[in-house]
Formats: C-alpha cells, sequence, structure tokens
C-alpha cells in the first residue's frame, strides 16, 4: 500500500471515511493566529480536513501571534469560532483534533519569536512526528510578508529547496503588492530565501469547486471546446457582485485598495483566464499556470484614454438592499470622509489572441449591489439565417447563453431556443439546467479546505505564480495610473442597491446588456 495512505488507515479522526488524498506528516504554522481569517477560514478548513481524513496523524498546528496566549487560548479560541454547538460528531472529533493545535507567541519583526518558534517546531518533530516538514501560512497584513520570510530565514526554517529531505512553503495571502512595482519588490524582497517552487500565492477563487469546474467543463467535454472562440461566441460577460459593504471593520484596508485591487487584479482574472484559456498539455501545475498566464499576456495595452473609453469605477452612497436602510461609502467606518476610492468597477476588453480576436468581455464588480452573485455567462452568435420568429422579448432572446454560476445556486445553466407548441413557427428560450445541490450528494468543499490540502501536498496548479501575478498587475496599474492623474473623471455614485452607475451601461453596445441577476 502506498505510504500515505498506510497512514491515513492509522489517522483516528478518518475512520469509516473513503480514502482520500493525504499529505505527509507535516506542522502547518499560522502566522496572524489571533486574526480573522485564522478563526473564519483555516481554522474550521484544517478541522474540516482531519475530520474528512485528508489530514496525516502526524501533524501539528502552531499559531504565531503576539498576543499573550496559551496553547490553551489558542484552542479555545478556535473552537469557539468553529461555532459548532452540542453537534454530537463536533464533540468526538474535537479533542483529538485540539490535541494537534499549539501556540508561540512573538512579533513578526522580532527574531527571538522564530527562535521560540524553531525549538517549538523541534519538539513537535519528536512529539506529532511531524518530521521537519513545514507549511508556514501568511494570515498577515502584507507589509509583515517580507519581513517574517526574512526572519524565517535567518532562523534557519526555510530549507534549501536544492536538499532532499523535509520541505518548507510558504502560502502569502493577498495582496500580493499594491501595482507592479510593488509586487515586483515584494517578489524580489522573498526570493531572496524562497524558491519559486517553495512560495504558494493564494487567491481563493481558484480554490472554489465551481470555479474549477470551468475547466472540467470545457474540456472535459466535447460539445463546447469546438464552439468556444470568436466564430461562435459574441461576448462574455463575467460577475462578481457583493452585497457587502464595509461589515467586519475591512473599511481601513478597502479604502487604501478598492475594487480593481481588491476583487478584479486577482479574483476576475483568475476567472477571465479560465474562460479564455488554452486546453492546457496535461493537468500538471505548470501546464495549466502557462496556459493561464498567457490570456494575461493578451491582455490589451491601453492609453489613459483608452480607460476612460473602457473603464467605470462607482462608489455607493446610502441606499437600501432588500428592504434595509444601508449608508454610504463615505459614512462607514475606517473610510476617508473624501476618499475617491471606488467600490465599483467595470471593464470592457479585447483580448489580442487568435480565439478571442474581436469578441469583448465585459468584467464586472462591486459592493453593494442588490444581491450576492457570481457568474460566467457566455452569449453564443445567433444562427445565420432566421427561419422562426424569435421571442426577444426575454433576455437574449433569440441567442444561446451559457450561465455558469459561481455562487450562490451553484451550477450551470444554458438558454436555447424551443418551439411554442401550436401552429406557429414561433421560438421562445427555454433551459437545461444543472445544480450543484441536486446533482451531487455532498456540498462543495470550501475554498479553503482545497487550497491547504495542496499546499501540504505540494500541488501549486490552483497558487498564482509570479508571472501570472505580474502580468494581471500589468493591466491594472495602467488603470490605476490613468485614475491618479490630473483631470480625471472621478468614481461616479451609485445608490447602495443598484447596479452600479448608469454610465456602465455606455460600455456594452449591441452584443450583450448587463445582466440584472
Ligand atoms: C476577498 C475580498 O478576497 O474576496 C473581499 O478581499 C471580498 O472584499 C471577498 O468580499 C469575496 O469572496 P467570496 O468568496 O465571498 O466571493
Amino acid at each position: 500500500m502506498d505510504e500515505s495512505l498506510a497512514v491515513a488507515e492509522a489517522n483516528p479522526l478518518r475512520q469509516n471515511l473513503p480514502r482520500a488524498r493525504v499529505p505527509e506528516p507535516c506542522a502547518v504554522v499560522l502566522f496572524g493566529a489571533t486574526g480573522d481569517l485564522t478563526h473564519r477560514k483555516l481554522g474550521p478548513a484544517l478541522y474540516h480536513l482531519g475530520a474528512g481524513g485528508n489530514l496525516p496523524p502526524d501533524f501539528a498546528i502552531v499559531g504565531f501571534a503576539r498576543r499573550d496566549w496559551t496553547d490553551e487560548t489558542f484552542r479555545a479560541e478556535l473552537e469557539k469560532s468553529m461555532s459548532r454547538g452540542d453537534d454530537p460528531e463536533f464533540a468526538q472529533t474535537w479533542p483529538e483534533f485540539a490535541s494537534h493545535i499549539g501556540y508561540v507567541r512573538g512579533t513578526f519583526t522580532d527574531l527571538a519569536g522564530y527562535e521560540q518558534l524553531k525549538k517549538r517546531l523541534e519538539q513537535l518533530d519528536g512529539t506529532h512526528g511531524t518530521r521537519g516538514n513545514r507549511l508556514y501560512y501568511l494570515a498577515v497584513s502584507p507589509e509583515y510578508f517580507a519581513p517574517i520570510i526574512e526572519n524565517l530565514g535567518k532562523a534557519g526554517l526555510i530549507y534549501s529547496h536544492h536538499q532532499d529531505g523535509p520541505w518548507s512553503r510558504v502560502v502569502i495571502e493577498k495582496p500580493f503588492g499594491h501595482d507592479l512595482a510593488s509586487a515586483r519588490a515584494l517578489n524580489r524582497d522573498i526570493t531572496r530565501i524562497l524558491d519559486e517552487s517553495q512560495i504558494y500565492r493564494i487567491d481563493h477563487y481558484l480554490g472554489k469547486e465551481t470555479v474549477q469546474n470551468i475547466l472540467a467543463l470545457r474540456f472535459g467535454n466535447s460539445i463546447f471546446e469546438p464552439i468556444w472562440d470568436r466564430r461562435y461566441v459574441e461576448a462574455v460577460q463575467i460577475t462578481v457582485a457583493e452585497e457587502l459593504g464595509m461589515a467586519g471593520g475591512r473599511g481601513g484596508y478597502y479604502d487604501n485598495s478598492g475594487a480593481l485591487r481588491d476583487m478584479i487584479q486577482n479574483h476576475l482574472m483568475q476567472l477571465l483566464c479560465l474562460v479564455a484559456m488554452e486546453p492546457p498539455v496535461d493537468l500538471s501545475a505548470d501546464a495549466v499556470r502557462n496556459e493561464r498566464v498567457k490570456v494575461l499576456e493578451v491582455l490589451p495595452t491601453w492609453t489613459y484614454e483608452d480607460v476612460d473609453l473602457n473603464v467605470v469605477r462607482g462608489q455607493y452612497t446610502a441606499g437600501s438592499i432588500q428592504g434595509t436602510e444601508v449608508p454610504g461609502y463615505l459614512q462607514e467606518k475606517g473610510i476617508k470622509p473624501d476618499s475617491t476610492t471606488e467600490t465599483y468597477v467595470a471593464i470592457r476588453l479585447k483580448l489580442n489572441s487568435w480565439r478571442w480576436a474581436g469578441v469583448p468581455f465585459f468584467l464586472r464588480t462591486g459592493k453593494r449591489l442588490p444581491k450576492r452573485a457570481s457568474e460566467i455567462a457566455v452569449k453564443f452568435r445567433k444562427p445565420p439565417t432566421t427561419l422562426f420568429e424569435v421571442d426577444t422579448g426575454v433576455a437574449g432572446g433569440g441567442t444561446n447563453l451559457l450561465v455558469l454560476r459561481i455562487q450562490p445556486n451553484e451550477g450551470a445553466s444554458l438558454a436555447f431556443q424551443a418551439k411554442i407548441p401550436g401552429s406557429r413557427r414561433r421560438l421562445q428560450e427555454v433551459r437545461m439546467d444543472f445544480r450543484y445541490g441536486t446533482s451531487f450528494a455532498t456540498p462543495p468543499p470550501e475554498a479553503y479546505e482545497r487550497l491547504l490540502l495542496d499546499a501540504m501536498l505540494g500541488d501549486p496548479t490552483l497558487y498564482t505564480r509570479t508571472d501570472q501575478v505580474e502580468s494581471s498587475w500589468r493591466f491594472c496599474t495602467t488603470i490605476l495610473e490613468a485614475w491618479n492623474r490630473p483631470g480625471a473623471p472621478p468614481p461616479l455614485p451609485y445608490a447602495a442597491g443598484t447596479w452600479g452607475p448608469e454610465a456602465a451601461d455606455d460600455l456594452m453596445s449591441g452584443e450583450m446588456q448587463w445582466r440584472r441577476l
């Protein structure tokens, strides 16, 4: 039997569960252990991986942060954030899981804490059999990325990637830089210590099951790929709409970031890559990442005037979402009263590639839109002649529209024309619909579960390589520069609960209208 499976069989958290991909023994170190991400996403993801039999029996989790916590406090806080109440399964599995959790107190910029961490990790190699393998997760603000990696290096906690034996990898949260120059500088700093193969830049959208399904749909079926190009596709629309404003004290971060940096540079660009990429030669990390990055290399090179013509930015004002009155962006906590940070961005672009020449891609994202809904809509061209009467009154009437629903109601639907029963030759749009909830017994796992597991397994396919980060920044930095130049049009107001500034409609031409989801 494969060693990793033998290890998995011995895992008490795994009894009676199907076999899973199980990583080698290792310790996961969470920098920013007292922070929101650890408690909301990482702790629960690790627990679910354990409960699902995806962690080896020999593993440890070490929280690292400044607060004066002990192992017990960290365990108790993580347990609280799971809020599983008196769920009997949780009550049964948590104590065993918690026995793998520890905490080391330290400041990110002070080497002393890293010496402590090293001692603790070496102890865990003895007590928990973690065999020197380390996954460091930087759930911290970006200014600490480089100092943490430097201190890990100084403390001897990063191994040379050339050596055989134990491994060390670092997962870096976004944002990776705030423009092209800073992303390059950060990369230069961290690659003094780390090899690219040890760097896992996370974009949680790639961990979403529905996002991974884009490639499955395109390359696992023979019916879509032959028509997936400029000859059959008229336009593509990618939307990531959020109802949320600045909840959870995010104002301070967001006001220095804005929708372009927070969502377009990473999540929407990833979706664009997956929709537009060429088939990879296989599903190896490099093959897939090479194709993703090629899409960004054919993004248009814009002048500032092109930006004005093709990009609309907005900022929400007070309004009402599903009957609840909400404040405007400038009234939110942590926002500068005269802030010009954008909370909405819409972009029209064309890719300079053989496959997509001339096809418009419409991207939009915004906070305080009427609902949380993310989807990709691919609109196919009309048949060459019209034999039938078509009911054009409905959205997309007369055409075929494939909609991939990323969230919620995860699934996909294909709209096509069918003859309305009766003596007339009249068509009406009908739909074929696939829903995860009804087609599969288990709900899709949380993105962070898949991504943490892959990092422990050493599979970077769903992580972002440096060239992809830089290509995406190259495009977004032109937009940022255009916005920052004197006389640039300011963000346009839109009332919370609406679909963004009306000017965004002017980006659309005959090919497609913004969908009201
Ligand atoms: C994060 C952004 O990366 O993604 C947030 O910083 C945003 O502003 C979030 O709300 C959206 O993620 P999801 O998974 O809820 O669509």
